[in-house]
């Protein structure tokens, strides 16, 4: 599989604008990092300035080309944040190239019944309503590129469904979806849409999930990283509308 093998040099981001959401930690961090290495004009999306700043010194630190930061809370964001975001970019930055949606919410792993309404509606709201009104807002900037490429971030439990992984697995099925209609309404645009799953890889949240697991025999974020470059970068011009697998079975 082409993805799996993708090598990336410095220019093969040259002259692309890309955000990442969850920027700040996990594979959303070295999305970033590696994007930035194969020299894309990075804009950091993420929840603690902190980790944002800290991913921004990383870039600098390698002679990178300069990131934007845009400090933004998911969970709190309304649509018109997301329209000044797209307004910002496009004044400053002078369009957008690409998105990798990475940020989400695990929640509580539970039996359906005991999932709480209020974090099944935080969970929703970060991991599909924020892409939502992200992506209204950021498509006529997208088609205004001549290949723009959006990565959303599924999981297994996104493609079949499984005993106590409620809402995520529920979100993930709706990223599936948002993904799906996207790729079908903008085949004849500059505008590709695709998923990518991770597949069990040494983060936090993963951590999370399976607490008794040991790190170590993970896949680190930087391994995985061929399949984000591939679905950014222009070798991935043709494929639209697929879930790729880093790590397929
Ligand atoms: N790791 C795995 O094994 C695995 C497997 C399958 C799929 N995935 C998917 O891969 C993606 C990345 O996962 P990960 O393992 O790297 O997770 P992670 O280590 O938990 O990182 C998640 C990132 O999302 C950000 N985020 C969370 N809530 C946010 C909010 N309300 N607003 C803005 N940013 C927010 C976090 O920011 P803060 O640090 O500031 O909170 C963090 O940077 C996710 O979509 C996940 O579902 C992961």
């Amino acid at each position: 599989m082409l993805h799996l093998e993708f090598s990336a040099n410095a220019d093969t981001l040259k002259n692309k604008v890309i955000l990442v959401t969850g920027a700040g930690d996990g594979i959303g961090k070295q999305a970033a990092l590696s994007y930035a290495q194969a020299g894309a004009n990075v804009v950091l999306l993420g929840k603690t300035v902190s980790k944002l700043e800290q991913v921004y010194d990383e870039i600098m630190a390698q002679g990178l080309v300069e990131p934007s930061i845009i400090p933004l809370d998911l969970m709190g964001a309304t649509p018109q944040h997301y329209k000044d975001m797209a307004s910002t970019i496009k004044s400053q930055l002078g369009g957008l190239d690409g998105v990798l949606f990475n940020a989400s919410l695990l929640g509580n792993l539970c039996p359906f019944e005991q999932i709480k309404a209020s974090e099944y509606e935080e969970v929703m709201q970060v991991n599909v309503n924020s892409k939502f009104h992200i992506m209204q807002a950021l498509l006529p900037v997208l088609k205004e590129s001549n290949a723009a490429s959006v990565i959303f971030t599924t999981s297994s439990v996104g493609r079949n469904g499984r005993a106590f992984w409620g809402t995520y697995s529920i979100s993930k099925f709706a990223t599936e979806g948002m993904m799906q209609i996207l790729a079908d309404e903008n085949k004849k645009s500059s505008v590709r849409f695709n998923c990518i799953n991770p597949g069990a890889t040494r983060t936090n949240m993963r951590a999370k999930a399976y607490p008794a697991e040991k790190p170590e025999s993970l896949k680190t974020p930087l391994d995985i990283m061929p399949s984000y470059l591939y679905l950014m970068a222009d070798a991935s011009k043709s494929v639209n509308g697929q879930s790729l697998d880093c790590q397929p079975k």
